[in-house]
């Protein structure tokens, strides 16, 4: 199979893991007999500084023509802290999100056996989790009509949604329900968020069409509790934008460590593939990020865009080899401890 990947290493420690996932991806091509041909590009706070546009016309060019793009990291404290900033690194990947159509995000939330005691949760309730959130992507309150008043002492962000969006990506989260327990809740605010009542209303029409599929339907602020006090009751959850960034964050520090996740946008044109983490600006040039997310985010590219299941299946086994013999950046162990490139180096020899 011959396959053109884009690959947009971004800010922080963003080129760090995306480099070692490239060296994955190679060592795959190299033994399943495929051919990848990786394209870089420029986004977010390194795009600002080189073009002064945090989303190059060239860097959607350059996705559009691509069969997967393969993105790092984003964001940079400078921009952070200055509230005033009217260019920020962000949109860069919220541009990308929309320009791409990629209204799905997929964010599988499992446990490694090896890593359960890095948990913050008891061993009992950390292991054999495995739940997926889909996360409406480009709408909601991340896209709505945001502003400030005339002495800007007033502000607003407006969360809108339309039915046509809802249905969207629920048949999406419908067809991941199937393959998977055939459980879905859909997560909402619908005691107070007139969208929330207009997503629950239309999920509940839906629910006709697919009757082996048990749904139910939860408050975000009783998910956020229970993610941590029984986050083997879910399965596929399903919901809007910001309350799948912020549940995702949560869920993930279940696994033992943020750097482990991975995740899948997919939508109209070509889909994205980077880990949960964010830019991480402290450990930056030091070699010492965890790799993983971006290593199992090429692992989900190859299922998802290029349908090479045997060859994501790899990957899996061989970080799970890896983390079985102890090997980790220091984020996961405390006696064989590897910096960034060398754990890529020893998932790299497993395959
Ligand atoms: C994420 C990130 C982004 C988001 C930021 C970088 C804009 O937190 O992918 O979860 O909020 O969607
Ligand atoms: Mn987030």
């Amino acid at each position: 199979m011959k396959k053109t990947i884009a690959v947009l290493p971004g800010d922080g420690v963003g080129p760090e893991v995306t480099e070692q996932a490239v060296k994955i991806l190679k060592t795959i091509a190299n033994n399943f007999g495929h051919t990848f041909i990786f394209k870089e590009g420029l986004v977010g706070g390194v795009a600002i500084d080189r073009t002064g546009n945090p989303l190059p016309e060239e860097t959607i060019m350059l996705c559009e023509k691509s069969d997967a793009i393969l993105f790092g990291t984003i964001g940079v404290p400078k921009y952070d802290n200055d509230p005033k900033a009217t260019v920020r690194p962000e949109q860069g990947i919220l541009g990308l999100r929309k320009g791409l159509g990629l209204y799905a995000n997929i964010r599988p939330i499992y446990t490694f056996d090896k890593l359960v005691g890095k948990s913050p949760l008891k061993p009992e309730i950390a292991q054999g989790v495995d739940f997926i959130v889909i996360r409406e992507l480009i709408s909601g309150i991340y896209f709505g009509k945001r502003g400030r008043n005339k002495d800007r002492t007033e502000a607003y962000d407006t969360a809108e949604y339309s039915k046509k969006e809802v249905v969207r990506i629920a048949k999406y989260a419908f067809a991941v329900a199937q393959k998977r327990n055939k459980k879905l809740t859909v997560v909402d605010k619908a005691n107070v968020l007139e969208t929330s009542r207009l997503w629950r209303e239309t999920v509940q029409e839906m629910e006709k069409e697919y009757p082996e599929i048990a749904v139910d339907y939860m408050l975000v602020d009783n998910v956020a509790q229970q993610i941590i006090k029984n986050p083997k009751g879910f399965d596929v959850l399903l919901t809007e934008n910001m309350f799948g960034d912020i549940l995702t964050d949560e869920a993930s520090v279940i696994t033992g460590s943020l750097g482990m996740l991975p995740s899948a946008s997919i939508g109209e044109k070509t889909a994205l593939f980077e880990p949960i983490h964010g830019s991480f600006p402290r450990a930056t040039g030091q070699n010492i990020a965890n790799p993983i997310g971006s290593i199992l985010s090429a692992a989900m590219l190859l299922e998802y865009s290029f349908e090479l299941k045997r060859e994501s299946e790899a990957i899996y086994k061989a970080v799970e080899k890896v983390l079985n013999e102890g090997y980790g950046t220091k984020d996961i162990t405390t006696n064989k401890i590897l910096g960034t490139k060398e754990l890529g180096e020893k998932i790299q020899e497993k395959i």
